[in-house]
């Protein structure tokens, strides 16, 4: 197959950069952007990076309609050694792909995807921050561009990547989050969209979070569909608890994100010859292990916090404090373990980062 190559236009209007301790999430965007477009019969075509700025849609483009549409989400960092190094961009090339699949868009080369970020940090570079805990998350997205009122898959769809330099997820370190079970909302079922990257499932998630957030919590954990007993994610995170001396997350059964964190996490606490285990559990299960004094840590996985603990667990009625409401121990260790490897202050045995 032969490599397309990736056209450069830059900007003739570079945009101040922000300082560093003034970083926040996703608020800045740096000064180009990756687009690349199909159609039919001509496939994937024209990847190409450009000046920032709008797209611009006919009111009538069918992703404003009926949300066609994909993204991902992973990020790059700059060592105190000076290189900046993306975590697992071919990883998240393969996922974005996996949900192209899940909403009839037609697959991207996952070397090209790959590419799209290596090109774009590359000339966006300065735009990486230098202080520690800040990074650029880097945001893959395909729409469908097709200008068109009938529900049925796109003909026209466009790919961009866009990059915002981001702070410290915690400013003032680690802060456990209180989460509201529910069985009032649900977030996926099986056969639905649960392991796709895509719009819905973060619309379907505003009302119970408005929910949650209006009594006092800050995340939802969401449970299965059918039954509304099994965990299945937290906000818009992968959930994994720690009951004795066992980690237990929910399987990949078709209703949850198969998380890069959450793989990295698995594989870290492998290494490190800790039980973990992804079956089925269920909201009374960690109840019960809350009760009896073995439930002794629980926290989110993701890019943007890489883990975030849990202080406190509601359901019906009842409030569960874990771990005294602080951040347990392995949380901790396991946070400080992927983010070394971000920055490239503790090998990487697997080879999750790449140079750019
Ligand atoms: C994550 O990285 O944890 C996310 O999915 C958050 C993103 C939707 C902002």
């Amino acid at each position: 197959m032969t490599t397309p190559t990736i056209e450069l236009t830059r900007t003739q209007a570079p945009k101040p950069r922000p300082d560093d301790a003034d970083l926040v999430f996703g608020k800045v965007m740096t000064d180009h952007m990756f687009l690349m477009d199909y159609e039919d019969g001509k496939g994937w075509h024209d990847p190409r990076i450009v000046p920032y700025g709008p797209l611009s849609m006919d009111p009538a483009t069918s992703v404003l309609h009926y949300g066609q549409t994909v993204f991902d989400g992973l990020k790059a960092f700059r060592g105190p050694d000076g290189h900046i190094r993306l975590f697992r961009a071919q990883r998240h090339a393969e996922r974005l792909n996996k949900s192209c699949a899940a909403l009839c868009i037609p697959p991207m080369d996952t070397d090209l995807v790959r590419r799209s970020f290596e090109a774009l940090v590359s000339v966006d570079n300065a735009w990486v921050p230098h202080r520690p805990g800040t990074s650029l998350y880097i945001r893959p997205t395909v729409v469908a561009t097709e200008v068109q009122l009938g529900v049925h898959p796109a003909h026209r769809l466009t790919y961009f990547v866009i990059c915002s330099p981001v702070g410290a997820y915690y400013k003032e370190g680690m802060k456990p989050v209180k989460i509201l079970a529910t069985d009032k909302y649900v977030r996926a079922v099986r056969g639905g969209l649960g392991e796709a990257k895509t719009a819905a499932n973060y619309a379907a998630s505003l009302a119970a979070a408005q929910d949650a957030e209006a009594q006092g919590y800050t995340q939802v954990l969401w449970l299965d569909g059918v039954e509304r007993r099994y965990l299945d994610e937290v906000g818009t995170m992968n959930i994994m608890v720690k009951i004795g001396d066992e980690v237990i997350t929910p399987p990949l059964a078709g209703t949850i994100l198969d998380g890069v964190t959450r793989n990295s996490i698995l594989t870290l606490l492998r290494d490190w010859g800790i039980k973990a285990s992804e079956r089925p559990i269920t909201i009374d299960e960690v109840m019960q292990a809350g009760r009896d004094g073995t439930l002794a840590e629980m926290w989110g996985t993701g890019t943007a916090a890489v883990v975030s603990p849990v202080g406190l667990l509601g359901y019906k009625g009842e409030k569960l404090t874990i771990n005294n409401g602080e951040t347990g121990k392995l949380t901790q260790k396991l946070y400080d373990a992927i983010v070394a490897i971000q920055y490239g202050t503790a090998p990487d045995p697997h080879g999750w980062t790449s140079e750019v």
